[in-house]
């Protein structure tokens, strides 16, 4: 099988670094034209500039900042055909004691930014009767993860707004889906292994043998490892999956469902 994705136009926010800038080189290799997204223009730049891509500045927390993007969206010839939903995780911590203001900034930047800016791109793809938007999600969806209390609350209502959209536009060619990571090697896998070790009093060493040894796979994955269940899921021959929560996580989420 052969992806072919030239003609194609993909925007991959948080696209500078980790998962997402494996998704966006693996689009762009795949034949994509690729517009990726940092908070920095400046990062997005640079990391757009090692994959042909073209970088844009977007901080999906903020209202205007998302405004900006959907409408410099309106100017790429031909539309976005493929979106790729990402951004930064939210701080870890236990679910007693969270503030309101911290909720709601979550939210937006989990959420509401995400969500306005398919609602942007979704009326071209129905048009074209052709579109793919991909969510990434979490193992916490499906397995709630002690001391992510923001992330396993958020993510599951964006799981719940993708499964819905998707049976609406599923007849019109627009394919709606979430892959959640396991334990995928990136600076956020750090920040989290770093603040259990941390609230444990353990080393990152007894950290990360600890969550290995939780995996069935023995190890924690790599970002092209994820990237290419996106590829998969943005092409033509993924046409006929919809709605779903992909995996990716090396066996680590316990359950079948
Ligand atoms: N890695 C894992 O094992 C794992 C597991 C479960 C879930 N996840 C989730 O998957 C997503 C990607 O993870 P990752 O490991 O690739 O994280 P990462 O390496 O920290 O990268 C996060 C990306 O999101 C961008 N970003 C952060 N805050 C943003 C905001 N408010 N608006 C727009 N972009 C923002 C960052 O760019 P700038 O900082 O330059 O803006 C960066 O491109 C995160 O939501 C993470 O929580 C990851």
């Amino acid at each position: 099988m052969h992806i072919n994705l030239n003609g194609r136009n993909a925007l991959v926010l948080g696209g500078n670094k980790g998962i997402g800038f494996g998704i966006a080189r693996g689009l762009s290799e795949a034949g994509a034209h690729v517009i990726l997204t940092s908070r920095s223009l400046s990062d997005a730049e640079a990391a757009a500039a090692k994959i042909g891509a073209t970088g844009l500045a977007c901080d999906t927390g903020s209202p205007d900042s998302v405004g900006a993007l959907c409408a410099a969206m309106d100017k790429v010839q031909g539309g976005i055909d493929i979106l790729v939903l990402n951004s930064g995780g939210p701080p870890p911590g236990s679910a007693m004691g969270i503030s309101s203001d911290q909720w709601r900034a979550s939210f937006e930047s989990m959420f509401v930014g995400l969500v306005r800016m398919a609602d942007h791109v979704l009326p071209g793809m129905r048009a074209k009767n052709h579109g793919r938007i991909l969510s990434v999600i979490s193992s916490g969806v499906i397995e709630p993860i002690p001391n992510l209390a923001i992330s396993n609350a958020i993510r599951p209502a964006l799981t719940g707004w993708m499964k819905t959209l998707a049976n609406e536009v599923a007849k019109e060619g627009v394919t709606v889906n979430a892959i959640a990571p396991g334990r995928i090697e990136t600076d956020r896998l750090l920040q989290i292994d770093t603040a259990n070790a941390t609230k444990q009093s353990k080393s990152m060493d007894e950290i990360r043998a600890a969550a290995m040894a939780r995996i069935p796979a023995g190890r924690y994955g790599t970002v092209d490892e994820f990237a290419a269940a996106a590829v998969f899921l943005a092409s033509d021959q993924a046409s006929f999956m919809t709605g779903s929560i992909v995996r990716v996580d090396g066996g680590q989420i316990a359950s079948t469902m």
